[in-house]
């Protein structure tokens, strides 16, 4: 049975001591996840270790980063390794968010080697695709996501598959409050799955997490979730209050 997982992005956003109060409001709100479902928190860089802390008590609670290095170390001035997320304990990374493809021009073929660096420090990969609105008006997005697995997934193997998150994140979605209709969602998470069975074989796509993000809220988790290719969310601004993200999680 694949993982069903809510992420919380929380992007460039809080103080460190804003952090401590979600997560420890994240905690006490008790949630029961079943077997195979996981909460994952992804902070800014500064309270990795702060936040790994907070949750080491609760098992299905886990810890992502929101970005690595493409390069294994070295002269990289204020670049962060996956070795070093690694060695703080860091179990995911978010990799090819749109807002670091627009704002940090990272390509596919750059986020190929974050990939395989996430992997080979047993971090795993959480890769976000997705169309620009342009893309879906011209309703080319199927053709828009096909080239973002092949040219960042598809060097990979099965077994390295096992430990990739996908997140379809449609970037006319993404904090715009026009959430992808649970259609719309379903239909590319199905298109993706396909396409990885495609490439790396039936068994590999029907363990492959596919999460949905995009202006997912408590009002419309449950409805998006509910979809048979959706395994769960990845969340942005719903995830800096702690009553909206354990709202989402409960809708898992
Ligand atoms: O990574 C998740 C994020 O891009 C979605 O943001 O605010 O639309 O939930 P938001």
């Amino acid at each position: 049975m694949r993982k069903k997982i809510v992420a919380g992005n929380w992007k460039m956003n809080l103080t460190l001591a804003q952090g401590e109060q979600l997560v420890n409001d994240i905690v006490a709100a008790g949630i029961k996840l079943a077997e195979g479902q996981e909460v994952v928190v992804a902070p800014p860089f500064p309270y990795l270790i702060k936040v790994k802390q907070l949750i080491r008590n609760y098992p299905g609670i886990y810890l992502a980063a929101q970005n690595c290095a493409s390069e294994k170390s070295g002269a990289y001035t204020g670049e962060v390794s996956a070795e070093m997320l690694a060695s703080v304990g860091v179990d995911y990374v978010i990799l090819g968010h749109s807002e670091r493809r627009e704002y940090f021009s990272e390509s596919n073929a750059q986020l190929a080697k974050k990939i395989d660096l996430a992997l080979a420090n047993g971090i795993k990969p959480i890769f976000c695709c997705g169309e620009p609105l342009e893309v879906r008006k011209a309703e080319t997005q199927n053709e828009y996501v096909a080239r973002q697995l092949e040219e960042s997934l598809y060097h990979l193997d099965a077994a390295a598959l096992k430990n990739i998150v996908i997140a379809y994140e449609p970037i006319w979605a993404i904090g715009t409050g026009l959430t992808a209709s649970a259609q719309q969602a379903q239909d590319m998470h199905a298109f993706i799955r396909a396409r990885i069975a495609e490439k790396f074989g039936r068994e590999a796509a029907l363990g492959l997490t596919i999460l949905y993000g995009g202006s997912a809220k408590p009002s419309n988790a449950g409805e998006l979730f509910a979809s048979a290719d959706v395994d769960g969310g990845l969340i942005g601004g719903a995830s800096l209050v702690a009553a909206d993200f354990t709202a989402i999680v409960k809708s898992l």
